[in-house]
């Protein structure tokens, strides 16, 4: 178990625009507190998106990817709740555990947090290149490698009857969308509710507000194909974006929604979203924006209208309560999650997928290994 294993990722360099390379690496084995991974479905999300189109800065060389589900393989010292052969989904908000935030049910809020930074807690990782760099994991996951070690703690066992490809969308775009109606947002039926931007993360979002009874669901987007995804996961209606958003959706809600949720990170929709909402409605920031960026709101339309504007970090998300409870709704068939992956892909063909979200043509692209 002292071994070093090759492995094969996808890995941004930065030096040859946004391209990633699929290379051999070297993954040691899982120390004190940690386990190591045999990757069966890592997701192809946004947030991998913004790092290679250079929007976010990480640590480079980068093994890419942070949505992620597998089997265990091998487990360091110290592992008590997983054992080889455990189905597990990755969490990649990967909090201390210990801190006030962590112990108070608010993991998202730890400020200790170093995954964030590409780092296992200790400050290190386990890959190298074969010319002996360190190499860093993405969001400390680095999903788009065959095999990958993580703490335990970031690995939640799940059913296995889940399919591996939507276990993997639970870790981070489906997790995230469902923590966001449910914890962040807390929606309860019969809200009316607005979501812009139908992507992975905004189709999970619509899935999770079937699930908490919001009627109407009205689903924002650029194109008419998304708008019919948006109904297959629950929209009861499609709106194309532009100028006259609110007035469209004042017109469906009787004069504004009671949550509206932005999933896409562009700062122009961001400043759209109280304007969507009746007074005492709640607006959601779920997309993230390249770094450095501000907002303009209407101050006194926030303050005189009592709007809430929420920040919403991964859904909120305590993974080990929440990841088991997303594939229970997914089990009982409440849940559409296949619905949500559009093309299944080798390792090999991560450039293509990561260009077909950038033309805006597929909804999620998965790895399969
Ligand atoms: N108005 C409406 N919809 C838009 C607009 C616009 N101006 N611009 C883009 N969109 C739509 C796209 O057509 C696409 O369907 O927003 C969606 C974005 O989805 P994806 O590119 O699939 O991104 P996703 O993985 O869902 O992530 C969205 O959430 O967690 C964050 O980092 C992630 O910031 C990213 C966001
Ligand atoms: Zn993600």
């Amino acid at each position: 178990m002292t071994q070093s294993i090759e492995v094969h990722a996808a890995v941004y360099r930065g030096d040859n625009g946004d391209r990633l390379t699929v290379e051999p690496l070297l993954l040691a084995a899982p120390e004190h507190g940690e386990v190591r991974i045999a990757v069966r479905a890592a997701g192809v999300c946004g947030s991998d998106r913004h790092v290679i189109d250079g929007e976010w800065n990480v640590p480079l060389p980068a093994v890419m990817g942070h949505e992620a589900a597998g089997v265990v393989e091998a487990i360091g010292a110290g592992v008590r709740e997983l054992a080889v052969g455990d189905h597990v989904i990755v969490a990649w908000h990967q909090a201390c555990q210990r801190c006030a935030e962590c112990t108070g049910g608010k993991p998202w809020a730890c400020m200790r947090v170093k995954s964030n930074d590409s780092q296992l807690p200790d400050g290190t990782t386990r890959w190298q290149t074969l010319d002996g760099d360190a190499a860093w994991p993405y969001l400390a996951v680095g999903a788009m490698s065959d095999h990958i070690v993580v703490p335990d703690f970031a690995a939640i066992k799940v059913d296995e009857r889940v399919p591996f490809d939507v276990a993997s969308l639970i870790g981070c775009s489906v997790g995230t969308g469902y923590g966001a109606v449910v914890n962040n947002a807390k929606v309860v039926a019969g809200e009316s509710a607005v979501v812009v931007g139908a992507g992975g993360v905004g189709l999970s979002i619509i899935s999770a507000l079937r699930l908490a009874g919001a009627n109407p669901i009205t689903a924002v987007d650029v194109t008419e194909e998304k708008l019919e995804e948006a109904r297959r996961v629950g929209a009861t209606h499609g709106l194309l974006g532009g100028a006259e958003l609110a007035e469209s959706v004042a017109a469906l809600t009787a004069g504004g929604a009671d949550v509206a949720f932005e999933a896409i990170g562009r700062i122009g929709t961001m400043e759209q979203l109280p304007g969507l909402l009746r007074p005492g409605g709640r607006a959601v920031f779920v997309g993230l924006p390249p770094e450095g960026l501000e907002l303009r709101l209407d101050a006194l339309q926030l303050a005189y209208d009592g709007k809430t504007i929420i920040g919403s970090n991964y859904g909120g998300l305590v993974p080990a309560r929440d990841f088991p409870r997303v594939a229970a709704a997914y089990l009982s068939g409440e849940l559409p999650l296949d619905d949500l992956i559009s093309s299944r892909v080798a390792l090999e063909q991560v450039n293509d997928a990561f260009d077909a979200m950038r033309r805006g043509e597929r909804t999620r692209s998965v790895i399969v290994f």
